[in-house]
């Protein structure tokens, strides 16, 4: 039956495809607006997490694609091409998440290095300012005793 709208109604199996996919959505837009590199490593480990059995949902048999092959035989092209993207997309998430790990490991380490020596210069700069003043007061003008 369809809806005052005149779409059919809408099945638990075609709800839960939904959800998932409002899942991955909010997933997207975290992952769009990120700029850690840590807590983006963090959200790429979850979508694969979400990706991949909601990937083999829809590739199984009874699963998305093979329904709407059936269903609707003038969609088999785009069909065949969305499936073919789900691998690509497993890929480019551990590509850019192994991109992500040699950049904290290499450049975003060696800054970070630089900026920890940079900070012990600085406090041992002071120090010894510390020291100069102390030394001046209380020995060459003997406010020590
Ligand atoms: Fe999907």
């Amino acid at each position: 039956m369809a809806d005052p709208g005149g779409r059919p109604p809408v099945t638990g199996a075609e709800e839960e495809l939904l959800a998932e996919h409002r899942r991955i959505r909010d997933l997207t837009r975290q992952i769009e607006t990120v700029s850690d590199l840590r807590e983006l490593l963090r959200l790429l480990q979850d979508f694969r997490a979400l990706l991949v059995p909601h990937f083999l949902a829809e590739e199984g048999t009874d699963g998305f694609y093979e329904i709407i092959r059936r269903m609707s035989p003038r969609q088999l092209a785009l069909a065949d091409a969305l499936e073919r993207e789900h691998f690509a997309f497993l890929v480019e998430i551990d590509r850019v998440a192994e991109r992500a790990r040699a950049c904290l490991a290499g450049p975003v380490a060696a800054v970070l290095a630089e900026a920890r020596m940079l900070a012990h210069r600085v406090t041992e700069h002071e120090a010894r300012e510390d020291n100069l003043l102390l030394d001046t007061m209380y020995v060459d003008l003997g406010h020590g005793d």
